[in-house]
Parts: structure tokens; C-alpha cells; sequence
């Protein structure tokens, strides 16, 4: 551990705090934390937290997820700036207009959206269990689907349904060239590609394995001789590599800068000042949590 690292862990100790990070952060932010996961596993993690505060080293909306799940305790956020732009895509009112538009349809959202958009829905998914829960819906249920639209395709082939799609997508994912993903695929023969779901669907078609951060990573951990052509963000490496040191990994080098904007300096100060303090308006806070809590219930 280095200088900043042992500061943090001071402070995690004098004030009963957890730091949390997604897979995506940066692999300093990784080692000082106490808990790494997706976002399924932060927001399950968040529930049931004992700490008087939670470090979250994620993007904006999993700050968020954690103060709904949390009322009374404190939140915090290294950047409060680290947003998301698959969350930046869809917009509360405009959600609400699609609804209108559509009475009759269940909501269903990615937890990759605003409080807000949360606010509006029925069931939020990650892709962890989006499968799962949209096959709990009724078959013959009418629903609107948002903001991924690679992700809502997806579990459309997957389950059969003909869900509405929001045309949103994360820059990230979206950036991933087929074209690049053949080539590596004759250098590498015997690699195994794994793919995040909110990849385009010419990158779905070439993957071995698709799911979550957690389920790549678990996948790799079942496998740990393999060679993997990675296409997801980059991080889920630190994570790989600790588990399984003789995993050959190809293909990382795409980084969600969102995620990257925490660093050591900043969680200190983070720490030290308890700031920036995340906070969600009680009404909307009141009416965000039904869809996640549904969702962390039918995903049990
Ligand atoms: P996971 O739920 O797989 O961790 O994904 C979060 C995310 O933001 C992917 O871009
Ligand atoms: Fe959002 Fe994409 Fe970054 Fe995930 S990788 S947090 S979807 S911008």
C-alpha cells in the first residue's frame, strides 16, 4: 500500500465508512476498497452496509441507487461529475412522454438511469438479471424498455418478448469495432470472447460468453488457463488477473473515463471532508426505491 492508500484506510477506520468500487476503476481504487463488484452486487452490498458511510467509487447513478437503499446513511462521491452516458440518454421527461404515450406498457429500466428515470419505472434490471426478471413479467405483458437499446435487443432474442426499445446506448460499448474483434479473433484462434451485453449486436454474434462485468469475470475464474478477447471496459482486468495469474487477456484498452475520473487524491480528500455528499429528493427517493427493491427481490 502506498502513502494516499494507508490515509484512506486510516480514515475508513476512524469513521466507519466502506468504500465500494465497480470492476470498471481504476486498479489503485480497487485495492483500497472494501467491497468490488457489478452493479448488482454494489446495489445488494449497499443494502444491507452497516457503516455509518459509504464510499462509492462508481458512476453518478450508483451513488444514487445506494442513498435510495440507504436514507440514513451518508454517501459520498469522489467526483460527483462521474456520470454515465447511457444514463445521460434518457431523460426523465422525456420518459415520461414515452409513458404517455404508451399507458398500457410496464416499465422496465436499466439501473444505468437517473433517480428521476428510476422514479418512473415499474421493475429496474442490471445485466446481471435483466434475463431473469423480464421472464418473470407475463408473457403477454406490453413493455417499454430503456435506455439501452443493445442491452433491450438482447433480451429480446434471449426471451422471446418484443419489448419497446429506448435508442440509447453507453459510448463505451458502442465504440467496439467487429471489424477489429475478426482480426483478433484469427491472431488468438483458441481465445474466447467475452462480451458485455450493452455491446452492438455484431459484437454479440462473435462472443462466446455474454453478461455482466461479474459473469465475464466469473467465467474467467471457472477457466483460469484460458485466453480471453476482452470487450468490456477496462478494469475488470485488476480482478481477473488477481484470481487467475496465468489468464492471457486481449482486447483491454477501452477505459469508461467516467469511471476513471476517481483517483487516490480524490477519495482522500473524499474522505477527509465528506464530500460531495450524495443526496436524492425524498419524493422521488420514495418512488425510485419500489423498482429497486423489486428488483433486488426478484433477483434472489
Ligand atoms: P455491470 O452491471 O455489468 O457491472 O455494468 C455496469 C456498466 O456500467 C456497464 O457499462
Ligand atoms: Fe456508463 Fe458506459 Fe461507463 Fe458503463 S461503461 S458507466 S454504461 S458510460
Amino acid at each position: 500500500m502506498n502513502e494516499l492508500q494507508s490515509q484512506i484506510r486510516q480514515l475508513c477506520r476512524e469513521k466507519n465508512a466502506i468504500i465500494m468500487a465497480h470492476y470498471y476503476q481504476r486498479a489503485e481504487i480497487q485495492e483500497v476498497a472494501d467491497f468490488i463488484g457489478d452493479s448488482l452486487a454494489l446495489a445488494q452490498k449497499a443494502q444491507t452496509a452497516t457503516a455509518d458511510i459509504i464510499v462509492m467509487c462508481g458512476v453518478y447513478f450508483m451513488a444514487e441507487t445506494a442513498a435510495i437503499l440507504c436514507p440514513h446513511k451518508k454517501v459520498l462521491i469522489p467526483d460527483a461529475t462521474a456520470g454515465c452516458s447511457l444514463a445521460d440518454s434518457c431523460q426523465a421527461a422525456d420518459l415520461k412522454a414515452w409513458k404517455q404515450q404508451h399507458p398500457e406498457h410496464i416499465v422496465v429500466s436499466y439501473v444505468n438511469t437517473s433517480a428521476a428515470v428510476k422514479a418512473l419505472t415499474d421493475v429496474v434490471v442490471t445485466s446481471g438479471n435483466a434475463l431473469k426478471i423480464v421472464n418473470r413479467l407475463p408473457q403477454d405483458a406490453k413493455i417499454l424498455f430503456g435506455p439501452d437499446r443493445n442491452l433491450g435487443r438482447y433480451i429480446n432474442e434471449q426471451t422471446g418478448r418484443n419489448m419497446d426499445l429506448w435508442d440509447g446506448c453507453c459510448h463505451v460499448h458502442n465504440r467496439f469495432s467487429a471489424t477489429r474483434l475478426q482480426t483478433l479473433k484469427k491472431q488468438y484462434p483458441q481465445a474466447i470472447v467475452l462480451a458485455h451485453p450493452e455491446c452492438q449486436k455484431d459484437i454479440i454474434n462473435l462472443a462466446d460468453v455474454v453478461g455482466s462485468t461479474a459473469v465475464l469475470i466469473n467465467y474467467v475464474k471457472n477457466n483460469p488457463q484460458g485466453q480471453y478477447i476482452v470487450m468490456t471496459a477496462d478494469g475488470v482486468e485488476y480482478e481477473i488477473r488477481s484470481a487467475c495469474p496465468n489468464a492471457q487477456l486481449i482486447g483491454v484498452g477501452n477505459a469508461c473515463e467516467y469511471m476513471h475520473q476517481h483517483t487516490l487524491s480524490k477519495l482522500l480528500n473524499c474522505l477527509q471532508n465528506e464530500s460531495s455528499q450524495v443526496t436524492v429528493e425524498p419524493t422521488v427517493a420514495t418512488d425510485a426505491l419500489r423498482p429497486i427493491v423489486k428488483m433486488l427481490e426478484w433477483s434472489k
